[in-house]
């Protein structure tokens, strides 16, 4: 049987995080790549000697030449500029849609039956940047946002109230910005309704927490922003698809309708599987809820009015 093969573009910190946690996964070989020459090389060289000692048989090198990616089954696009204190996730977007419009059409060309997850930010326009720059189906482009952005909100949570991390369920809709949309009434604790546990008042207050957990990430770092959980966030992603497990994860999807939305790639419930998003969950949602989601989607397609000017 043929080796799975993954290639994780951009071998700076997120990068290197998605090929060390994919390597510990046993998710496949790891192809890492980037400009900057040596790093990829070095970080690759690094993370294959990790594996003797954690006892898994993957393959891990570094390169800066996309002939070594070819015929990969998964690509992960981490390539771009991160924020420093002060700057939003939209500051990036002029740096970022070239670089990521660039190495998806590359590594497109050299994996052209392969699914891209992307997690360069603004995340939802770089989605769309990637899908334009790849001629990929768009249910084979998809971006990390909302396992992210639920995985702050259940840490929020459980830090709360002072339990499992593993037991709070949470589903968070939108863009991965400002606007993004936490669903509380869909947030469950052992499968209690957080509402019966958390008054309202508290609850909104870990809502705009979680709005602004990478803010407060980059703030605490100075240099970067975050990067190990947005990392294992992408690889439950990707084993999700390698694996053909049809887990039901928060993703920047394709929209064709659902939502009364179409052309879009913004943060919804999806069946992610071996075809890539196999299938976008639609919701009832309450006028409030419509509206936070409406302003969110406007948002994001301000966005990618911008990604069509640069392109
Ligand atoms: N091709 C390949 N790699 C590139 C290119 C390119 N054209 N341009 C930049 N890179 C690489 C850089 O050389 C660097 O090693 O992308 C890497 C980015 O790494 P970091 O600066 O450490 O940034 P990181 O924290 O990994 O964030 C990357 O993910 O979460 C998002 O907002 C974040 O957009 C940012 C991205």
């Amino acid at each position: 049987m043929r080796r799975t093969k993954i290639t994780v573009v951009g071998a700076g910190n997120v990068g290197a995080s998605v090929a060390a946690y994919a390597s510990a996964a046993e998710l496949g070989d790891v192809v890492l790549v980037d400009i900057i020459d040596g790093v990829p090389q070095g970080k690759g060289l690094d993370l294959f000697e990790t594996t003797p000692v954690l006892g898994v048989d993957t393959k891990i090198i570094g390169t800066g030449d996309y002939e070594e990616t070819r015929g990969s089954d998964l690509v992960v696009i981490t390539a771009g500029i991160a924020r420093k204190p002060g700057m939003s996730r939209d500051d990036l977007l002029a740096t970022n849609v070239k670089i990521v419009g660039e190495v998806a059409q590359k590594a497109a060309a050299a994996s052209p039956d392969a699914i891209m997850i992307i997690i360069s930010n603004p995340l939802d326009a770089m989605v769309y940047t990637a899908w334009k720059k790849s001629g990929f189906s768009p249910r084979r482009v998809l971006g990390m946002a909302g396992v992210l952005d639920t995985a702050r909100f259940r840490s929020f949570i459980a830090m709360e109230l002072g339990v499992s991390v593993e037991d709070i369920h949470a589903l968070v809709l939108g863009g991965h910005g400002d606007t993004m949309v936490p669903l509380t009434r869909y947030c469950s604790v052992g499968g209690i309704p957080v509402s019966a546990l958390i008054p309202s008042g508290r609850l909104d207050q870990i809502v705009q927490r979680t709005r602004d957990g990478g803010a407060e990430i980059v703030g605490l770092l100075k240099t970067g922003s975050a990067y190990y959980a947005p990392a294992a966030s992408a690889v439950q992603m990707a084993a999700s698809i390698l694996r053909d497990k049809k887990r039901v994860l928060p993703a920047a999807a394709y929209l064709d309708g659902e939502y009364g939305q179409r052309d879009i790639f913004v943060g919804v419930p999806a069946v992610l599987g071996a075809l890539g998003v196999e299938r976008v969950l639609e919701l009832e949602l309450t006028a409030e809820e419509k509206a936070a989601f409406e302003r969110s989607v406007n948002a994001v397609r301000g966005l990618m009015a911008d990604v069509d000017k640069l392109l």
